[in-house]
């Protein structure tokens, strides 16, 4: 049986935007938020407060949460990798913080330039400064079935990984396939060892599409009961240090194959699809939705 509702967290402001060269301006993402609200997404990843230094596009991250109209009932969220970053976020009151970790040991190095274990260090003083203001706190893990620089995470990684997270009071992780190299049965491992620590509820799937995979294995995990997913308009997106990645699969893509399944969004196909065209014409390139594509119509 599938869940009869499905929950989806549109992260390409975030996820989708952080790899452009190009720098994109405040106004273009403001506008691409309010178009996914508009559409009925319930949950909008807005940008990140890293370092500008390592991820230019995201610098303009107080400016964008400034200039969104908020709508009621839409939550915003963050990424807040330490303590600066996460005091940072407080003054553009988000909703969520996403802090983020690896499976993967190399990866955590390149990412946020520090191990595993001094990963969660930086995180835990985040966490509680965040639960004591009353935001919640949500953990993406990283690499969870491949990493580029490792190769193939054993499950144990993110059994790992997942307990960290579960033991600074993390309220909720996604299982992360940062290179879309992971396939279903083994997606499936990696979701199994995070229900080690986390209730069904409390996780997500995060999937990047470079194989093709991420709707088949965004499908294994709705039959394991797993009702929330991280998605970007248009397939935009990459991670910088994750070469050769590309975006997470397609919100318009999951959207038409869930209200296939008759899986209610609360999402309206037609806007979703005129909110990644207009984020698509504004980069110049085709958008990376199929159903997207197959559907835009002027
Ligand atoms: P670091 O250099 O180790 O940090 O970077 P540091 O504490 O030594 O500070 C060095 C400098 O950075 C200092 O500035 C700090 O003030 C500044 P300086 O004195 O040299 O002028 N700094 C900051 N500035 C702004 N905001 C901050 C901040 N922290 C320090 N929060 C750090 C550590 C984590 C900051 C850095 O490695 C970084 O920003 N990395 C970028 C990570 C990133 O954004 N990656 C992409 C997002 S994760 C992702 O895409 C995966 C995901 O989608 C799931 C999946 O698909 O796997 C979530
Ligand atoms: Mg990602």
């Amino acid at each position: 049986s599938y869940p009869l509702r499905v929950k989806l967290v549109d992260v390409g402001p975030r996820d989708g935007l952080q790899n452009e060269k190009q720098l994109v301006p405040a106004a273009v993402k403001i506008e691409l938020v309010h178009r996914l609200q508009a559409a009925g997404l319930k949950e909008i990843e807005v940008t990140s407060f890293v370092s500008p230094k390592w991820v230019p596009q995201m610098a303009d991250n107080a400016e964008v949460m400034a200039g969104i109209a908020r709508q009621p009932g839409v939550r915003y969220s963050v990424l807040t990798p330490n303590l600066k970053g996460f005091e940072a976020a407080l003054l553009s009151k988000p909703d969520e913080i996403v802090v983020f970790g690896s499976a993967s040991e190399a990866f955590s190095q390149k990412n946020i330039n520090c191990s595993m274990a001094e990963s969660i260090d930086r995180f835990a003083p985040v966490v509680a400064a965040a639960r004591e203001a009353g935001i919640f706190v949500r953990g993406a893990m990283s690499c969870t079935v491949g990493c580029p620089y490792e190769g193939e995470i054993a499950p144990e990684r993110v059994d790992y990984l997942a307990g960290l997270m579960k033991g600074i009071g993390v309220q909720h992780v996604g299982v992360a396939d940062t290179i879309g190299v992971g396939t279903p049965l083994k997606v499936q491992r990696a979701v199994e060892a995070t229900l080690k620590h986390f209730d069904i509820n409390q996780v997500s799937g995060h999937f990047h599409d470079t194989y093709g995979q991420a709707l088949a294995n965004s499908l294994i995990c709705l039959q394991m009961g797993v009702w929330q997913f991280d998605t970007s308009v248009a397939g935009l997106g990459g991670c910088p240090y994750a070469k050769g990645a590309t975006g997470n699969v397609a919100t318009e893509d999951v959207v038409y194959m869930l209200h296939g399944m008759g899986i209610e969004t609360g999402i309206d196909l037609d806007q979703l699809i005129n909110a990644g065209q207009f984020i698509s014409d504004y980069l110049g390139r085709p958008s990376n939705s199929r159903a997207g594509k197959a559907l835009f119509t002027k």
